[in-house]
């Protein structure tokens, strides 16, 4: 078939599959890269700004493209069943994956700390769903145990399958531009997919497709910042609930992305977050999930801090859809005016 067949088939020769791994996909990746001149202009950047819609994966995450390789190759090792701890998209992802290959998932959930859509995710595609009354970094230390004594295999981004899968966003973009863009912007939570990125634009550099490679810059919510204050935090606190992490796997990976491509991990504040949220939402039409904005937020906090010259090309990374979270899009938004059934007042309303 002339159309997509999913990150597996189209990148296979990157990828650690081979002609006896069974590919478990539901066409994930192929996501848009979208040019966002308004937000450009609203912000007083002075080049090219680009959105990785990731919100457009089969389960509305980037966790897609790393689950696919993970269930392909837990398959492949005749694995019956997968287990994650989650702020909700992984387990959403593994639910879906497992479901297709018919596998069971067991995902733990932080108690009340999950966005409604999420949960609603993983219940319908079948998962055994814990709610974990502790943190997400108490529930993956429970995971990792469990993996450890029980036949079954962890989906989390310990596992090395999911950002070999995780890394094909890179790609895309490369493949997009026709070259690495100056700068990504990225949201860093568990800190696996910065970590992703910046092996998939080492790969391509490596394989002569591009001819540079981007400062990876990474941002954490303010009040769930262990990477930046350099210290774990017990009891992380944004409303970017799928961020909220104080201890991530990928700590030591995230930072040496930094380090070596020359960029920064920094913190924006919740206001700060929200405000990019509601900004992507209204003056380019594309709605992510608050965690997502942090990239953005990143963005708009370097460009008013006079950080960048004329003409750089950045890419920011959309992780998640923003009909996963509702309630946060309708609480900071103006409520809807109640009218009656009436031509006349609805006129009046409208200010025409
Ligand atoms: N954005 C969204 C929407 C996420 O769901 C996550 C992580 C991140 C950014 C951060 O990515 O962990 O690779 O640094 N969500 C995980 C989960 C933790 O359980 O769904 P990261």
């Amino acid at each position: 078939m002339s159309c997509w067949q999913g990150i597996i088939n189209q990148y296979s020769e990157f990828l650690p599959v081979s002609d006896k791994t069974p590919v478990i996909t539901l066409l994930e990746g192929n996501t848009p890269l979208i040019k966002a001149e308004n937000l450009a202009k609203e912000i007083g950047f002075k080049g090219e700004i680009y959105l990785k819609y990731e919100g457009l994966n089969p389960t509305g995450s980037f966790k897609d493209r790393g689950m696919t390789v993970a269930i392909s190759k837990a398959k492949e090792k005749g694995k019956e069943a997968v287990i994650c701890a989650s702020t909700g998209n992984t387990s959403a992802s593994a639910a879906a994956y497992a479901a297709r290959a018919g596998m069971r998932a067991y995902v733990l959930l932080p108690k009340g700390a999950v966005a409604l859509g999420k949960l609603s995710q993983a219940m319908i595609y079948g998962a055994k769903v814990l709610a974990v009354k502790g943190t997400f970094d108490d529930a993956l230390h429970i995971v990792r145990k469990i993996g450890e004594s029980y036949p079954v295999e962890i989906v989390n981004s310990v596992n090395p399958y999911r950002l070999e899968g995780q890394k094909t966003g890179a790609y895309e973009v490369c493949d997009a531009l026709e070259d690495a863009p100056d700068y990504h912007f990225i949201p860093v939570g568990n800190a696996g997919n910065i970590t992703a990125y910046w092996r998939g634009y080492k790969d391509y550099y490596k394989k002569g497709k591009v001819k540079k490679l981007p400062k990876m810059m990474g941002w954490q919510a303010e009040g769930a910042a262990p990477i930046v204050k350099g210290f774990p935090i017990k009891n992380p606190q944004t409303v970017a609930t799928a961020i909220k992490i104080g201890n991530p796997y990928s700590w030591k990976n995230a930072l040496k992305a930094a380090q070596e491509s020359g960029g920064s991990i920094g913190a924006v504040s919740d206001d700060e977050i929200l405000f990019a949220y509601k900004l992507v939402a209204s003056c380019e039409g594309v709605f992510c999930e608050p965690a997502s904005a942090a990239s953005v937020a990143g963005l708009v906090k370097l460009t008013r801090e006079g950080f960048f010259k004329n003409g750089e090309r950045v890419v920011c990374t959309l992780t998640g859809n923003g009909l996963k979270d509702p309630d946060t899009a309708i609480r900071v938004c103006e409520e809807p005016t109640d009218v009656p059934p009436v031509l006349e007042k609805v006129v009046k309303e409208l200010g025409f």
